[in-house]
Formats: structure tokens, sequence, C-alpha cells
């Protein structure tokens, strides 16, 4: 069991952060300058808005939000927000229209847990994967890549395997994150480029 209503949890009610997992983004964009001043971000997972707003906290940055789930009270000009599920087609062609390319995509999308501690690691390395594919074909060369991922034997693979597309890559634990969890942060940065780039 976790408490809830932890010393994030009641930072992020005191400071207006619509998530407790903003924290998280903060660590990580401080020790990794993920995104600058100007740069479009994509952010996959973005409900309820906790990470949106850490973005819209950089001048001019703009931002385009994906989730299954409704951003419920955040609008900015400098946000876009597409409610669909990134493993659909339909979801994808919007996302692409939205923007020319991204300087960043950030996601800390999750499949639903089940209770089963494999069954949710598999679903999220597939769910992972399929955001890094996509994030490949959006993304400006020299871009960033986050995203969250469960602890689990195929972790590994799934570093070495996206690793090969960026000249960086750490993993990481921000301190927000639940001590009982067993999601990781992997950052990579400098994106090669893809064929066409
Ligand atoms: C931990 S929450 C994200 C919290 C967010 N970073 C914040 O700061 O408010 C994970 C989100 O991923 C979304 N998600 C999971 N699978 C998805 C998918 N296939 N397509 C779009 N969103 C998805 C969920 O609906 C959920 O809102």
């Amino acid at each position: 069991m976790y408490n809830r209503k932890d010393a994030f949890y009641k930072k992020a009610k005191l400071e207006g952060f619509k998530s407790r997992a903003a924290y998280k983004l903060i660590e990580l964009n401080k020790k990794h300058a993920l995104f600058r001043s100007g740069d479009a971000v994509l952010d996959v997972g973005c409900a309820p808005g906790g990470w949106i707003q850490v973005v819209l906290q950089q001048k001019k940055c703009t931002v385009v939000g994906v989730d299954l789930l409704e951003v419920l009270n955040l609008t900015d000009t400098r946000f876009t927000f597409i409610q669909g599920d990134i493993t659909e087609q339909e979801t994808v062609d919007k996302v692409l229209d939205a923007c020319d390319g991204y300087d960043c995509v950030i996601s800390d999308a999750a499949p639903n847990t089940s209770g089963s501690k494999l069954l949710d690691h598999v679903n999220s390395v597939d769910l992972v994967r399929l955001i890094f594919y996509f994030a490949k074909t959006v993304l400006k060369k020299g871009g960033n890549f986050a995203c969250k991922v469960f602890e689990g034997e195929d972790r590994d693979a799934l570093v070495k395997e996206i690793k090969k597309d960026f000249d960086f890559c750490k993993m990481l634990r921000p301190e927000a994150t639940r001590k009982n969890s067993f999601e990781m942060y992997i950052v990579f940065k400098g994106f090669k480029g893809n064929n066409e780039q």
C-alpha cells in the first residue's frame, strides 16, 4: 500500500500542478535538459496534464499532448490536445497534422496495471517500443526522447534497441517516484536522424 497523499501529492496541490508526476519531469529536465525555451514537444500519455504544465513553464515552448483520457481545465495557446489512443492510426495522423516535427518526445504512458508484474512489464515494453518507432518519424535530428517503462527482464533489450538511434542514454528513478513502484524513466538524447534527415 502507498500513501496517495504523500509529500509530492501535497506539494503538487499547493503549487497548482495537476499531478505529482510533474516533479518527475522537472527532475528529468533539470538533470538532462530534455527541452528548452522555444522547443516543440510531444507528450504521449499526458493526462491529467502535469507534464504539460511543466513544459509550458518554458518560454515559447509549444506542446502537443495525446491521451486516451481528457485533459480538463488546461487551456493555453501553446498547447494542443489530441484525445485518442497512440497505438491507433487515426490518432497518429492527428499528431502528424499538429506539428511539422518535434524537438522532444516525452512519454509517461503506461498500460493499465493488471496485478501481474510480468504482464504489466511486457505490455509496457510493447507500448514504449511502439511510441519510440512513432517518435522516430517525428523527431528532429538532434532531438530527445524520454519514456517510462515498467521494470522487468526485457528492459535492457528495449534500451539497447532504442539507444542505437541516439548519442546518449541514461536510466533514472526520479525522487517523486513512489518507493514501491517498479517504473523507471529512460532519457535518450541526440537523435541521429532518420534516413530523410
Ligand atoms: C501516469 S499517466 C500520465 C501523467 C502525466 N504525465 C501528468 O503529469 O499528468 C499515464 C497516462 O497514459 C495514458 N495512456 C496509456 N496508454 C495510452 C495510449 N495507448 N494512448 C494514449 N494515452 C495512453 C493514460 O490514459 C494515462 O492518462
